[in-house]
């Protein structure tokens, strides 16, 4: 592996955002609304995307690659807005950044408990996401201290037509009809988003929940949360950016493995946002 870079310190840097993809995007507009003062730098790995089908040592090496990115960008703290990427690799990231502020993405099985009426749970997450030890222990845990029951959906091939900008087709609602239907069959009243990417088909979602269940089912989603959980290291670290009057205002910028124009087309169709976007290999 390559030297350990240098972390920035300074709260006029950017703070870093990965994803494989444009999923980490639904994570990005919550930190944008909570920390409008900060400076951006978003990364989509869609090169290498996805990463859910990928063994989890490759996750490994491919994130701490990210990592090592951002860093060398100036970032002054880190936020893996991936489910995928942080159960196979936070511990890594935080382990060769001992003081960088980091913030991983986890299913919400906490915040679903508290939303269950009946205690029965549907995960909704990749492959990757859903076998990795830290999350089977995450799920033990809660499991054994609540009794709630989780029932697991790996959504083999959703997040790729995300990225693909194809949030309503026919191929999509298929998918979503085949990974939701079962588990409303099974009689969960929630749903938890354990992928960053299936925020941008909650409308679809919802849809199949219309269509199939006789109750109503809460969705959860955490990206709210790890925006407050960023907020709360950066101030604590002393790295929140506070500017002056006539300073510039917040940055926002975009890299990806894979072409601009895509990541570029993903900003202004998801979040209605046009910022620089660059095209790097690494
Ligand atoms: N957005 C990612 C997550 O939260 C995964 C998508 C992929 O498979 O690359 O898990």
């Amino acid at each position: 592996m390559n030297p350990i870079p240098a972390i920035s310190t300074a709260p006029d840097a950017p703070i870093g955002v990965f994803d494989s993809g444009v999923g980490g995007l639904s994570v990005l507009r919550h930190i944008r609304a909570q920390l409008p003062h900060e400076h951006l730098t978003y990364f989509a790995d869609i090169g290498y995307a996805p990463y859910g089908d990928k063994p989890e040592a490759v996750v490994t090496a491919r994130a701490l690659a990210v990592a090592d990115f951002l860093v060398t960008q100036g970032v002054k703290g880190l936020v893996v807005a991936c489910n995928t990427a942080t159960v196979a690799a936070i511990k890594a990231i935080r382990a060769r950044y001992p003081l960088l502020p980091v913030v991983g993405v986890e299913p919400g099985l906490k915040p679903a408990v508290a939303a269950s009426h009946n205690g029965k749970i549907g995960v909704l997450a990749t492959d990757r996401t859903l076998s990795g030890e830290k999350f089977l222990q995450l799920r033990q845990q809660i499991s054994a201290n609540s009794g709630a029951e989780f029932v697991l959906m790996p959504c083999i091939g959703l997040a790729d037509q995300i990225n693909l900008g194809e949030l309503d087709t026919p191929a999509t609602q298929a998918l979503l009809q085949r990974y939701v239907a079962p588990l409303i069959a099974q009689g969960v009243d929630t749903l938890v988003l354990g992928c960053t990417h299936y925020v941008f088909v909650q409308p679809g979602i919802e849809q199949v929940v219309e269509r199939t269940s006789a109750h109503p089912v809460a969705i959860i989603d955490t990206g709210d949360a790890v925006a407050r959980q960023i907020a709360r290291l950066l101030h604590a670290a002393g790295l929140a950016r506070t500017p002056a009057e006539g300073d510039a205002p917040a940055r926002l910028q975009g890299y990806t493995s894979a072409s601009a124009a895509e990541l570029s087309a993903a900003f202004s169709n998801l979040l209605g946002l046009n910022p620089p976007v660059h095209s790097v290999t690494f």
